[in-house]
């Protein structure tokens, strides 16, 4: 078998953060329609609050797991390494920013696009990862 390293935890742990923060995002928005029709806006904000517990640790988990891997690399990284990964920064900020203004918000309208802004850019975040990786 092939040994465990501390690098391939370190992986495990991003790639569990990521799996929970954007995977949570598309099972919530697919439980949503059905649980507000059952359940009414009750149900939907027990939903966004057990989510919330779940998710900002993940997305800390991510930060974390990620400078890791950052302090983790040979110096210097190439540029076109160095411009993915400011890319990737400013969306996973961007992704949070959202997702606060997603669970702020009261009006619908601004529930529904930041909501949906915040699921695509956590998904660009999710791929600008996986370039950093195997690109
Ligand atoms: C929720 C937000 C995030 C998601 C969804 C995400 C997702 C991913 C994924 C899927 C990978 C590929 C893992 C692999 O196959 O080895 C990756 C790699 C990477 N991520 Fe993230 N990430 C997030 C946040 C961050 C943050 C905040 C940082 C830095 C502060 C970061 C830095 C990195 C680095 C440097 C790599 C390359 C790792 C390597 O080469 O082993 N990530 N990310």
């Amino acid at each position: 078998m092939i040994s465990p390293s501390l690098e391939s935890i370190r992986v495990f742990f991003h790639i569990l953060a990521a799996g929970v923060w954007v995977g949570g995002q598309i099972v919530v928005a697919g439980v949503v329609p059905g649980l507000r029709k059952t359940s009414g806006s009750e149900g939907t904000k027990s939903l966004a609050n057990g989510f919330a517990n779940v998710a900002w640790p993940a997305f800390a988990l991510a930060l974390i797991t990620g400078m890791w891997a950052l302090f983790d690399r040979p110096d210097p990284s190439p540029t076109g390494y160095s411009i993915t990964f400011g890319i990737k920064f400013l969306l996973y900020i961007a992704a949070g920013a959202a997702a606060v203004a997603h669970a702020r918000s009261t009006k619908r309208p601004v529930i529904a696009v930041t909501g949906a802004l915040g699921l695509i850019f956590s998904l660009a975040v999710l791929y600008l990862g996986t370039l950093l990786a195997h690109g």
